[in-house]
């Protein structure tokens, strides 16, 4: 299986070690092709930099490692080589205001999620997945014990599996939030179960079991 990461900024540059360092293949590419093949190098013979077209059709999953505002771009750019494909979407309705406030740039109730998903063509699998620690706390998590958890939403159970399989590839433990109308639980800057809602501590399987079961997820 190959991953395609689209975006290597804080979060896709992250996982794209994390995913190296468990045996995976990677694909990565960029705005600046030239940073994803810098990238690409240093991380050795399981990553190779490619265009946005190219590292998507040649890949089984893809996640969108940009910016919500991106994606509304992006997406419908390649969605007919987006169709067929798990598309893994870890964003968060957030921005920054002049004085560089974090604030939330989708209504109250609406999820980066539901926006994500609906963006999608037709055939392509949706989960919420890699978004729900800040970029140092997922730079710095991986392989620990007990092992933090990556919460992940889906309503597409084989896109459910390949989550899980790249979390615990990546050196997490998957846990599932519920399908893509528990997306903005683990969304920031409000989500319940985003590391945030968790007043920043990186959870383990059984605070996250914990939490779920309280909330009747
Ligand atoms: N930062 C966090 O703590 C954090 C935590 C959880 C979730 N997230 C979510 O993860 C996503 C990425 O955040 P980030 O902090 O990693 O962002 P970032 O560091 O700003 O990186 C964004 C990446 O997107 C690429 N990009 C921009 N436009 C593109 C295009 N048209 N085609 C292909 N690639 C494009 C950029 O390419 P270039 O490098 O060439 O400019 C860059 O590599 C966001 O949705 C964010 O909400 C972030």
């Amino acid at each position: 299986m190959t991953t395609a990461i689209v975006g290597v900024g804080n979060i896709g540059s992250a996982v794209a070690r994390h995913l190296v360092a468990g045996g995976e293949p990677v694909v990565l590419a960029a705005k600046d092709e030239s940073r994803a093949r810098a990238l690409a190098e240093e991380l050795g013979p399981l990553a190779r930099g490619a265009s946005v077209q190219d590292a998507i059709s040649g890949a089984d999953a893809v996640l969108l490692a940009v910016w919500l505002g991106t994606m509304r771009e992006l997406i419908p750019a390649n969605a007919r080589l987006l169709a067929g494909k798990v598309v893994i979407d870890p964003s968060n309705p957030i921005g920054f205001d002049a004085s560089g406030q974090m604030t939330r740039t989708l209504p109250d109730g609406e999820s980066a999620g539901s926006v994500v998903a609906a963006l999608l063509p037709a055939g392509a699998r949706y989960v919420k997945a890699f978004g729900t620690l800040g970029a140092d706390a997922l730079a710095a998590s991986a392989r620990r014990d007990p092992l933090a958890v990556l919460f992940y939403a889906t309503d597409d159970d084989a896109a459910g599996r390949t989550a899980e399989r790249l979390i615990r590839a990546a050196g997490f433990e998957p846990w599932k939030a519920g399908g893509v109308a528990a997306a903005g639980r683990i969304e920031a800057p409000s989500g319940d179960l985003h590391q945030y809602g968790f007043n920043g501590e990186v959870v383990d399987l059984a605070r996250a079991r914990s939490a779920t079961a309280s909330s009747g997820a």
